[in-house]
Order: C-alpha cells, then structure tokens, then sequence
C-alpha cells in the first residue's frame, strides 16, 4: 500500500485515484500526519502531493521524519518535490506567480521513473513529454545525491531523482488528464519501483468488505435506509451479500421521487436480489406537511425532518436491530476530516440520517468508508446492479421537492415527472446521458400563454438542465445539441398534459447553483 501526504492541492485526490485505478491501495493523510502513524501505516511507497504554500515561506509544511526514516520510495510533485528539495539539502528559489498551464517535458539520463515513457522522441534521442506543470517556485539547487531526470524550456530542473535511495520529483502533474503520460508514470512507481502488486480490484474490494462486515456485525442485524442512491444501492448489495437476513432495508418514498423510481428500486433490490426492503408509501404525509409552504430552505427543513421522523418509526418496529449503515464513501471522510483539521473549506452535510444513530444507540457501519466513487460504481457492477443504476446522475435528498418552484403539489410532481422522465430517456438515446453528470426538469409554477391545434394554453412552464462537471463544486451547462433539445420540447409539450412552454437553463455554477431552489 502507498501513503499520499496532502499538501492542500487541489488534484490529491487524482493521485488517490491513479493509484487506486492502477490495482494498488492508498491512503490519503495529511502533510502533519504523526510519524507514530506513518510508521504504524508502514506504506511501501510514500507520494507527496502538491500544495499552495512556498517552501520558501516560514512556517511552511514539511515532509515528516518518519517519511524518510521508512527507507521506502518516494515521490514528490510540484510542492512535494520542493520540500523534498529544500528537506534533503538542496535549494528553492521563489517565483513571482502560480500558474498552470501546457508545458513540453525533455528527460534526461534514463532515470528509473521516466525511461522509456515518452509522447515523441527528439532529433538528438530526448524523450519529449507532454505534462501540465505548475510554475511558480523552482528547484535551483539540487540536493546531494540528486540528479535532474527532466527540464523545461522555463524550468532548469522540472524533475531530480536519487536512484540509489528510489528518491523521485517532478515538478509537473502526472495525475491530471492532460498530461497523457502520467498514468504510466504512476504505474512505473507504484508497481516497479514501490513493487506494488495490483490486489486491489473490485473482486477483492468485495471479498475484503464482506470478511470485516461479518467480523464486526457476527450474528447481529443491521438496517439501512435506501434511498435508490448509488451509494446505499450499493451497501445493499453488499450487506447483503455479507449478512443476508441479518439486513432489513428500509425505504422511504416520499412522494417526490423520479418516474417509477420506487417500483424501479423495489424490484431491483426486493424481487431481483432478495433483499429485505420494507417500503413506506409516505406520500400523502409529505404532501400534506408542504402543503402552503413556498420557502426553498422551509420545504428542505421540512422535508429532511419528517423523512428521519418516518424512517425511525419504521425502525423502532423492528426487533434487535443494533447498527445502522450509511453509504459514507471516501471523499466525504476526506471532507470532513479536512473539516475537523480547517484544510478543506467545503463539506456538505447530506446524510438523510443524521443523528439517528445516537438517539437510537445504533452503532454505525460504513463498508464503503475507503471507496472513491469509481470504485463504489465498480464494486456495484460485479455485485449484479444494473449499469443503469450504478451511473445513475445523483439526486437530492429533497427530491422533486426542490425542483418544483413554490409550492409542493401532487399536480405539479406528477407533471415533472413525466417531463423528467421525457428528457431523460431522450438523453440516454442520444447518448448524452453518459457526457452530462447530472440533469434534471424543474416545474415553474408560472403561467405562460400557448397556443395548440384546437386553441390558446394558459399553463405553467418546464426549465430543462443538464451540467457538466467533475466535483459538483462548480459546474457549467451542457452544450447539448439544438435537435436533442428540440426534440426534448416537442414531446414535453405535446406528451405532458398542462404545459405551455419549454426552456433551457443555461446558467452556469457559479453564480446559480445546480438546482433551482
Ligand atoms: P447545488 O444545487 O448546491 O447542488 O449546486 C450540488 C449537488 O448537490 C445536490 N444537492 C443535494 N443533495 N440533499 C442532497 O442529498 C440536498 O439537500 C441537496 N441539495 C443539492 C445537487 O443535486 C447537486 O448534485
């Protein structure tokens, strides 16, 4: 396994990922994680990530003792080639700015990490790369033991090595997608030169989870609330595959759910797989307490208060239940620990659940604590979900509740639903499903004037949205095509009774946020 030191850039968790994705286990910590717990960890490879700070600065993070004391591979990007620097007795010279951008890499001396991997090759025989680099500070003096393995037109040494120690740095990005090279630079220091065998596959993944689920659960039962989410789709399958009957699913529909979404669950997980779901038809109840209410932030109050209300209702009907599964995956751990140390500066706190495993004395389990979201998706396809689920876009917990403006109806859902419904299907047919990370109908109570075959239309409007972005932090509207859209507002205005009109929301994030309320 490989230990990632964090530094604070924004690409760490790529490098988790290219890790991951190369078979081999990793771990993300903090720069100041405690050498007590690097050496417990005892990692055959240390990478140490990028980060905002100047080495040159006072104060700035360093790499820990015990890093260097493992006697382990090491490979330092971008800052973590600077500390390394600076920590092993060479020089860091400041530069003016940060900036990131294209850059041509030429290797020198057929160092371990860079032999052979090249994108073309120069007159005189130099492999050629081509990386996204950060300028900024530069390595100006090397430490002792060291030599330059690469350099750019900008940059005298954009990577050292000191091959007798297995010491690696490159000041350019290998994790990134633009620069084609670098998953083969990851493969070369995590298989060849950490001598990582790749064990961690989705098999494995599965094998592992389901001998700790039995080792910490024995013969005792567990609950989860499945919610048709990628993640507790998942903690279903697995727990199940795990613990059996010792599951008992509970599943709260409340009414504001996509197009057939809880027939779409109820037979996947109760007819399909076997698993024990009790469904609760809570429509009427939500209805019925969003009922005049038209604040966005009131109905997610709301909404969010009555779903843990009728969730533990439902599990306190239940005999001996003792933990309680969440579909916590390994971002959000990484948030939040991030969170608790003020290294990150965004959580979100979604977790439909909360709080109810201290008022119910329910002891957590989290199966899916280490998995990135590709491999989530990857152990839920060998685990027999359907593809269709496991790529499903997300969906908030609110629901339809805060995609239908104002007040919530049982009209109104109806009518986004079926919309929804029309403008998914039309994507997954034109194969844009799959290119967008999440889109969506919103219901604009607003009345708009129409006019069809036999008269004039006085009706409420559908917005369409599709995003595209990787973190959901920021996000920009896809530039679908003008016939796919076209095609998306015929059929909802012609197939969806009590719709005047169809727009195309093309606000980006920021300033407008994914949904609408
Ligand atoms: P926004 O609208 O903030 O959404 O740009 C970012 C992502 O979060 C989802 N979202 C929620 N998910 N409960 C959830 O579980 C919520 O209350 C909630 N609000 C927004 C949204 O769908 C998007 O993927």
């Amino acid at each position: 396994k490989i230990l990632i030191l964090d530094f604070g850039s924004q690409y760490t968790q790529l490098i988790a990922r290219r890790v991951r994705e190369l078979g081999v286990y990793c771990e993300l910590h903090p720069w100041d994680m405690a050498d007590a717990d690097i050496r417990a960890f005892a990692p055959r490879g240390v990478i140490l990530s990028g980060g905002p700070a100047s080495v040159t600065e006072p104060g700035s993070p360093r790499v820990p003792q015990a890093v260097w004391d493992l006697k382990v591979p090491v490979l330092g990007i971008c800052y973590g080639m600077q500390a390394m620097a600076v920590q092993l007795g060479g020089n860091v010279t400041p530069g003016a700015v940060k900036e990131f951008g294209y850059a041509e890499v030429r290797a020198h001396g057929h160092s371990r990490l860079l032999k052979d991997i090249e994108d073309r090759v120069n007159d005189e025989g130099h492999g050629l790369l081509d990386v996204w680099m950060s300028h900024g500070d530069h390595v100006s003096v090397l430490p002792p033991g060291f030599k330059r393995i690469a350099s750019t037109k900008d940059v005298a040494i954009a990577g050292m090595a000191d091959e007798t120690r297995a010491y690696y740095a490159l000041q350019f990005h290998p994790e990134v997608t633009h620069t084609p090279q670098g998953r083969r630079i990851y493969a070369r220091f995590v298989h060849e030169i950490c001598g990582c065998g790749k064990a961690w596959t989705p098999v494995n993944i599965i094998e592992d989870a389901i001998l700790r689920v039995r080792e910490q659960v024995g013969s005792r039962k567990v609950l989860l609330g499945l919610s048709g989410g990628v993640d507790s789709a998942v903690v279903a399958a697995l727990l199940h595959k795990a613990i059996g009957e010792q599951l008992t699913c509970v599943f709260v529909d409340h009414g504001l759910l996509r197009y057939r979404e809880g027939d779409q669950v109820m037979k996947i997980f109760a007819d399909h797989l076997g698993v024990r779901v009790i469904r609760v038809d809570a429509e009427a109840r939500f209805l019925h307490a969003l009922k005049g209410v038209t604040d966005p932030e009131a109905k997610r109050k709301i909404i969010g208060a009555l779903f843990v209300e009728v969730f533990e209702e439902q599990a306190q009907t239940l005999e001996g239940i003792e933990f309680l599964a969440q579909g916590t995956i390994y971002p959000d751990v990484i948030e939040s620990a991030g969170a608790k140390t003020g290294k990150a500066q965004v959580i979100k706190s979604h977790h439909n659940v909360g709080g109810l495993p201290e008022r119910m004395k329910l002891k957590l389990i989290e199966p899916l604590r280490e998995l990135f979201k590709d491999e989530v998706r990857a152990i839920g396809l060998e685990l027999g979900l359907p593809r269709e689920m496991v790529y499903r876009h997300p969906f908030p917990g609110p629901g339809l509740g805060v995609r239908i403006l104002g007040e919530v109806t049982k009209a109104a859902a109806d009518t986004l639903r079926h919309a929804d419904h029309i403008f998914i299907e039309e994507l997954r047919k034109s194969g844009w499903y799959d290119k967008t990370a999440q889109a969506f109908a919103v219901y604009m109570p607003v009345k708009s004037v129409g006019v069809t075959g036999d008269g004039r239309r006085y009706e409420p409007i559908i917005g369409l949205r599709a995003v595209q972005t990787i973190d959901f932090m920021t996000a920009q509207w896809a530039q679908l095509p003008y016939e796919l859209l076209d095609t998306c507002s015929r059929r909802i205005v012609n197939e969806v009774p009590g719709v005047s009109r169809v727009v195309y929301d093309i606000t980006g994030k920021p300033p407008a946020t994914i949904e609408w309320e």
